[in-house]
C-alpha cells in the first residue's frame, strides 16, 4: 500500500475516462455544465453499462409502524419496526425496516441506514445479539439514529433465487440487458427506506448516511450517487465495481466478479469482461456523483482483494467534480498512513488496520466526519 504504487497509477497511466467533458465532447468548465449536462450523462452510463436500470414506477407505497418501543437501550432510545411495502401489478414486496432513535436530542437526528448483506443478527432489534458490525448501542450514544433492512428482503444474494422479490415487480427487468440484477436492486431497497424516513418527524430526513460493506458498498455507492436525498454515502470495503478503480485490475477483477457473482450487475456488464479499458466509466465517476454532498470511502490495510489503493485513487480522481462546487479536496496527495482518517468538508478516506470488515473503528470515524458534516450538536 505504499505511496508509491499511489502515485505510479495517476489518471494519464491508467486512461481514466475523462470526467469533465460531455459524450459530445463539450468541456465541463463549472457546476451548471455538471449539473445541466454531464451529471445526468454520468448516470445514465452506469445504468447502461454496470448496474443496470432503477426502474421508479409503483402502484404504491405503504407504511406499517409494527412496533414502537419506548426506553430501550437503558432508557435512552425508542425502537421502531416498519414494514415498507411496495406495490406493483397486483403484487408487493415487504422491507422489514429496524430503527433504533435516541431520545432527547435537541433536534430530530440524522440517521445512518445499513444496507445489511450479512446475518440478520447483526441488525437485532431485541440486541440480545451485539455486532460491531452495526453497532447500535454505541450510534445512539452518539446521538444519531440508526436503521438496518436485510438485502434477502429486496434481492436474495442468490444467482438463482435474486429474481424472487422486488424483480418479480419488474419482470420486464430480466428481459432487458441493462435490467436491474441484485446490487441494483438493494440500492432500490434503500431507496425506499428514504421513501419511508422522509415521513417520520422524529428523524431528520435532510441528514441520512447511506452505509454498506463490501457488497453491499457497492450498492450504497449505487444508490447514493442516483438518489440525491442522501446526503451522505459511505463505502466500507467496496472494492471492485463500488470503489475501487477497475482499469487497474488489481485485486478481483471485473471478469472475476462477474463470473462468480452473475446476479450481481447488468448483462451489458459482462461484455467488458478482460476489456476494463473500454468501460465508458471507471469508479472515480461513481464517486463524483455525489458531489457536492458528501462521501466518505474506507479501506483495510489486508484488503487486497479490494484494491485499498484503488479506493484512495478513486476519491483522488473524483475531486475535480467537488472543486466545480468550491468543495475542497481531501488534503492529502497520497493514501494516508494506516489508522489515519483524511477528510475535507465533503470527503472522508481512512485506511483500517486489519482484514476485510466493517468494525467500530471505521463506524467511528464516519460518526466523527459526519459530527462536523451535519453539525451535530449532541
Ligand atoms: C467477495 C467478492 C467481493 C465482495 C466481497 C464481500 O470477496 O469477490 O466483490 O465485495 O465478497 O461482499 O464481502
Amino acid at each position: 500500500m505504499s505511496t508509491a504504487v499511489a502515485q505510479k497509477s495517476g489518471s494519464d497511466s491508467l486512461n481514466l475516462p475523462e470526467l469533465l467533458r460531455t459524450e459530445s465532447g463539450e468541456r465541463v468548465k463549472n457546476k451548471a455544465d455538471w449539473q445541466n449536462a454531464r451529471r445526468a450523462e454520468v448516470v445514465k452510463l452506469f445504468e447502461d453499462n454496470v448496474y443496470g436500470q432503477v426502474p421508479k414506477e409503483l402502484d404504491s407505497l405503504r407504511f406499517y409502524t409494527k412496533k414502537v418501543q419506548k426506553g430501550v437501550m437503558n432508557g435512552t432510545a425508542t425502537l421502531k419496526e416498519v414494514d415498507i411495502q411496495a406495490y406493483r401489478g397486483g403484487d408487493f414486496v415487504t422491507i422489514r425496516l429496524v430503527l433504533f432513535i435516541p431520545d432527547n436530542t435537541p433536534i430530530a437526528p440524522p440517521v445512518f441506514l445499513l444496507i445489511n448483506h450479512r446475518d440478520t443478527t447483526n441488525m437485532d432489534p431485541t440486541r440480545k445479539v451485539k455486532m460491531e458490525f452495526w453497532p447500535a448501542e454505541e450510534i445512539i450514544q452518539r446521538g444519531y439514529a440508526v436503521a438496518a433492512f436485510h438485502v434477502a428482503d429486496v434481492a436474495a444474494d442468490n444467482k438463482n433465487t435474486y429474481d424472487q422479490q422486488v424483480l418479480r415487480l419488474y419482470p420486464d427487468q430480466k428481459q432487458a440487458a441493462n435490467g436491474m440484477r441484485a446490487i441494483g436492486a438493494w440500492g432500490w431497497g434503500a431507496s425506499r427506506v428514504m421513501d419511508y424516513l422522509v415521513t417520520d418527524a422524529a428523524i431528520d430526513p435532510q441528514r441520512v448516511a447511506v452505509v454498506g460493506h463490501s457488497r453491499g458498498g457497492k450498492a450504497a455507492l449505487w444508490c447514493g450517487a442516483q438518489d440525491e436525498r442522501f446526503a451522505l454515502t459511505i463505502s466500507n470495503d467496496s472494492g471492485c465495481t463500488g470503489a475501487a478503480l477497475s482499469r487497474r485490475m488489481v485485486g478481483e477483477t471485473v471478469k472475476v466478479i462477474n463470473t462468480n457473482f452473475p446476479h450481481w450487475f447488468s448483462q451489458v456488464y459482462k461484455t467488458f469482461n478482460d476489456r476494463e479499458k473500454e468501460l465508458p466509466v471507471d469508479q472515480h465517476m461513481l464517486i463524483a456523483l455525489m458531489a457536492p454532498r458528501a462521501v466518505y470511502v474506507a479501506s483495510a490495510s489486508e484488503d487486497a482483494w479490494a484494491d485499498p489503493v484503488g479506493e484512495f485513487l478513486s476519491v483522488k480522481y473524483a475531486e475535480p467534480v467537488f472543486k466545480l462546487f468550491g468543495l475542497s479536496p481531501l488534503p492529502t496527495a497520497t493514501q494516508p498512513t494506516i489508522g489515519k482518517a483524511v477528510v475535507s468538508q465533503t470527503l472522508g478516506y481512512h485506511l483500517r488496520p486489519g482484514g476485510h470488515g466493517l468494525t467500530l473503528f471505521d463506524w467511528e470515524r464516519y460518526m466523527d466526519f459526519a459530527d462536523v458534516y451535519f453539525k451535530k450538536t449532541r
